[in-house]
């Protein structure tokens, strides 16, 4: 499916969050500057066409490493990655079984990702097991929208017009239903909040972006 779509993944991630997506990229990038410092190393899983990872590199001087189990848009990634001088290595990688030892990372990220695997404890352990002890996991994902009002108008949007648009652009019309059902099945603010300490983070603690249509939660390993 992230294949089928991944030539008009950025222009429809713009155009379907009124460029949003960018903004609260931008937002977990200025949160891992305060936890990584310049000379770290961060990983982003699911990285997809690389837009976190190159807002972490140019926003905390870190390395970073991009990972993601699709080929496609690991092309697209790549050829992106020509404009930051190729500093990010993408490595293809599945998200429930990381390529990478344990405890090797200072921040590791995931960005609309989580909601996609087959278990999201099993994403969650699998982030926290490459992260160095003391070091932070983010996770960007959509939410449950908190204002009642608002909630029923972004549903609406979400689940009626969303998959139209999505559809008629990318021409893959399954896709953009299967991201409001995939959002619907996944835990909200709370619910992910609490599975993240069940895995064993510390320090959990999330804020919502734009009502709750996203939120970003952050944990720690503990030291
Ligand atoms: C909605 S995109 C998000 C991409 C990017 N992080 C962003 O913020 O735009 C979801 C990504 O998750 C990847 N993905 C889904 N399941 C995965 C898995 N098991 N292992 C690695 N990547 C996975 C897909 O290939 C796709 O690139």
């Amino acid at each position: 499916m992230f294949a089928n779509i991944s030539a008009r993944y950025d222009l429809l991630n713009h155009l379907l969050s009124g460029s949003l997506d960018k903004r609260w990229r931008l937002k977990v990038a200025r949160l891992l500057a305060g936890v990584v410092s310049s000379d770290g190393i961060i990983l982003d899983v699911a990285c997809g066409t690389g837009d976190l990872a190159f807002a972490l590199l140019e926003t905390t001087g870190a390395r970073v490493v991009g990972t993601d189990f699709c080929r496609p848009m690991l092309a697209v990634a790549q050829r992106k990655g020509s404009k930051h001088d190729n500093r990010v290595p993408f490595v293809e990688g599945d998200a429930l079984n990381l390529p990478f030892p344990s405890n090797s990372f200072d921040g590791v990220t995931i960005a609309f990702g989580l909601r996609n695997l087959a278990s999201f404890a099993g994403g969650l352990k699998e982030l926290l097991r490459v992260t160095r002890p003391g070091g932070g996991v983010v996770v960007l994902e959509f939410s449950k929208p908190t204002l009642p009002g608002f909630r029923s108008l972004f549903q609406f949007y979400f689940h009626r017009v969303l998959p139209l648009l999505g559809g008629a652009v990318s021409g893959s019309k399954s896709a953009y239903e299967y991201l409001p059902n995939s959002v619907a099945r996944f835990p909200d603010q709370g619910e992910l909040a609490a599975l993240m300490r069940e895995v064993g983070f510390e320090k959990v603690e999330y804020s919502n972006l734009t009502g709750g249509v996203a939120a970003i939660h952050f944990g720690k390993k503990p030291e």
